[in-house]
């Protein structure tokens, strides 16, 4: 992989026209290591935020020894990439030939549920492979109430009543069990974890049955961009939020219990920028060559404040406005779809052109994992970056939580 100081110099010397990736392994390696420092259980990689093989033997080399895998690809990509690594396969709705690939070929032995017809899909396979039940350690997602920027519960969990009866079932099975939660990604609220932790409680006292572990999930939030405009407080950092989390594992009487977590955005969101060009200027709307159906899916639909440092091409000697002028763009993507358009506009200097490129930084989560190949479209260069988007040049601009008019 191409090395450069700067992403500002990576985009001046190969004047990309497609989308560039700036992997920043030293970030990748402090943040790691930070939530391992941090966070008093094991830590497992959560894999769908970004499986790059950059990433994942990046992370097994600084000692990262667990993934939390969704899927047969997750699955393989881990084995090669870190062979001896532990994986929690932490979907909890699954084909049964994928319980079985996963139990027999790669002998995993922790799953999770959060119904009964999915301990009856585990116990058939366990059955037919004639596997020890103690052998195998199942969770119970149980659902919980918080504010993020993706909300996991309305999808999947048990309610409270019906986590105490899947314990107590898969316990009489055999079955080790745990109690897991997913607060949401990008929590809002310090308080998240303090409720799930309750609604945690509940169920294990109702249960009654010996739990060898919670799992506390992901949803720790990346620290993006800073949007002056923005009403509301900006989280706790991170450093606090586990002081805080690690005080209410402690209330709720999780103490002596092992825990794990299964953080994705923390790790590898300041991992990676990225360098987009401007394909054209019309009026107050720049066409990117990048959008929602390649890298910035996730920002349009997660409100996040991305970073912004603008580049421009010293080939433009003429032009207009004042570059201490920083004013919202409508940013549209590259494809021909109508709906290619992020719902929040960027806040960059007037002065931005045709052919200029922007370096938007802190998209290494749920970007690329997330890349489609519509309209033939697929962003896949990488350099590597030595310095990290923080240091150096300040950001000239974010995008911002507001919505823009036409
Ligand atoms: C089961 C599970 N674990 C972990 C994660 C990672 O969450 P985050 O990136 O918010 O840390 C997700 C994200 O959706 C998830 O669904």
């Amino acid at each position: 992989m191409q090395r450069f100081d700067t992403a500002k110099a990576a985009a001046l010397e190969l004047r990309p026209d497609e989308p560039v990736y700036c992997f920043h392994p030293s970030v990748l390696k402090a943040d790691a290591q930070a939530f391992m420092g941090m966070f008093p259980g094991k830590t497992a990689y959560a894999v769908k935020t970004n499986g790059e093989p950059m990433v994942l033997k990046t992370l097994a080399e600084i000692g990262v020894n667990c993934f939390d895998v969704a899927s047969p690809g997750e699955i393989r990509a881990v084995r090669e990439l870190a062979p001896k690594a532990e994986m929690l396969y932490m979907h909890p709705i699954k084909a049964q030939s994928d319980i079985r690939l996963a139990l027999e070929q790669y002998g995993i032995r922790v799953t999770v549920v959060d119904h009964e017809d999915e301990v009856t899909k585990v116990v058939r396979v366990v059955r037919a492979l004639d596997i020890d039940p103690g052998q195998i350690t199942i969770y119970v997602r149980i659902q919980t109430k918080g504010h993020a920027a993706y909300e996991l519960s309305k999808k999947f969990g048990a309610g409270p009543a019906q986590g105490v009866e899947l314990l107590q079932r898969l316990h009489r099975s055999g079955f080790k069990v745990g109690i897991c939660f997913h607060v949401g990604s990008q929590i809002e609220d310090p308080d998240t974890y303090d409720r799930a932790l309750k609604s945690a409680d509940w169920v294990r006292n109702r249960a009654g049955v010996p739990l060898v572990g919670l799992d506390v999930g992901g949803g720790f939030p990346a620290e993006y961009g800073h949007d002056p405009n923005r009403k509301v407080p900006d989280m706790p950092s991170i450093g606090q939020l586990m002081s805080r989390l690690r005080s209410d594992i402690e209330e709720w009487g999780f103490g002596d219990t092992p825990l794990v977590a299964e953080p994705g955005r923390v790790i590898v969101a300041r991992a990676f920028s990225l360098i987009v060009r401007v394909l054209l200027r019309k009026g107050r709307r720049l066409y990117i060559n990048d959008g929602i159906w390649a890298s910035l899916s996730d920002s349009w639909t997660g409100k996040i404040t991305l970073p912004a440092k603008f580049i421009p091409d010293p080939a433009i000697r003429q032009r207009n406005g004042d570059a201490a002028n920083i004013v919202p763009f409508k940013v549209c993507g590259a494809t021909c779809d109508s709906v290619d358009i992020l719902s929040r506009p960027f806040w960059l200097p007037e002065t931005v052109d045709t052919g200029d490129w922007i370096e938007i930084g802190h998209i290494g989560a749920y970007s690329l994992s997330l890349r489609t190949r519509f309209n033939g479209f697929y962003p896949d260069r990488f350099v590597e970056v030595m310095t990290p988007f923080d240091d150096g040049e300040r950001p000239h601009g974010y995008a911002s939580l507001e919505t823009m008019a036409d």
